[in-house]
């Protein structure tokens, strides 16, 4: 692991959470059996074919667990999801995050027009804004970290991404930590950055 990202992940506090709580471990076969409900959306292996439903297929483990810890608290809001995280509890909840991240995931493909700008932004951020390269955290191959929560993007559809970033831009996602880390970085984009970046993400691999 190089030293930015070393040392990125200090000032997010992740190296310390693995001993501060203790993790509960994830049944890939086990998660399988739970998704039933899941599918109709995300599909059954995770590659969703709806531009707006993420896919889940290949996303990491711990990411993925947290994000199902936090809708099913409410502390992210996704109103399809409305209620159906209740009845599952922790153990559940590591089961199904395991069963997606075991699974591969697909990729896209991005529009020609688009790409350059959004490789630029990806690969080296904007020094005139003080905006991050993406690839610190997310990889260059958009892969992520799976260990730190650092989620995969590569081949994630471009509209789910689009509107994560604006999200997170407009404040209307939130679960980004203490740090606001993403909520800073999508602050600096424009309508058009966030546009190419998606673009980009979506053919990434
Ligand atoms: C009716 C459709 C629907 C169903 C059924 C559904 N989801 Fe979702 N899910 C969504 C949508 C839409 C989003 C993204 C919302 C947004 O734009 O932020 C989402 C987001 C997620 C995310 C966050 C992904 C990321 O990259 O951050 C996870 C994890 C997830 N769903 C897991 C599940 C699981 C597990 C089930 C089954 C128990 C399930 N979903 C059932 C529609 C659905
Ligand atoms: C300092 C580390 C860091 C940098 C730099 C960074 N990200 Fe993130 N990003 C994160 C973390 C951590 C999360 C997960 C937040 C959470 O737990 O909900 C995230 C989440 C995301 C998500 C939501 C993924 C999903 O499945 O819903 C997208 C999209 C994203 N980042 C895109 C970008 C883009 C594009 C850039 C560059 C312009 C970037 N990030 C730069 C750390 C970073």
């Amino acid at each position: 692991m190089n030293k930015l990202v070393v040392s990125l992940l200090l000032t997010l506090g992740v190296a310390g959470a693995a001993t501060a709580a203790q993790p509960v471990m994830g049944d890939a076969a086990a998660g399988q059996a739970k998704t039933a409900v899941c599918g109709a959306c995300h599909n059954p292996d995770g590659n969703s074919l709806a531009p707006n439903f993420p896919k889940l297929a290949g996303q990491g483990q711990r990411y993925l667990e947290k994000q199902l810890h936090d809708i099913k608290s409410g502390k992210r809001t996704v109103l399809e999801m409305t209620g159906m995280l209740a009845a599952f509890s922790d153990q559940d909840l590591a089961d199904i995050a395991a069963y997606f991240a075991s699974q591969k995931g697909s990729v896209g493909a991005a529009d020609p027009a688009l790409v350059e700008r959004g490789r630029a932004l990806f690969n080296g951020g904007d020094l005139d804004k003080g905006m991050p390269a993406c690839t610190g955290c997310h990889s260059p191959n958009g892969a992520g970290i799976a260990l730190a929560g650092f989620p995969h993007l590569s081949g994630q559809h471009a509209q789910y991404v689009s509107k994560q970033l604006t999200d997170f831009r407009e404040g209307n996602r939130t679960n980004d930590g203490d740090a606001m880390t993403m909520r800073t970085i999508a602050g600096k984009l424009s309508n058009h950055d966030i546009e190419a970046l998606a673009s980009y993400i979506q053919g990434l691999h």
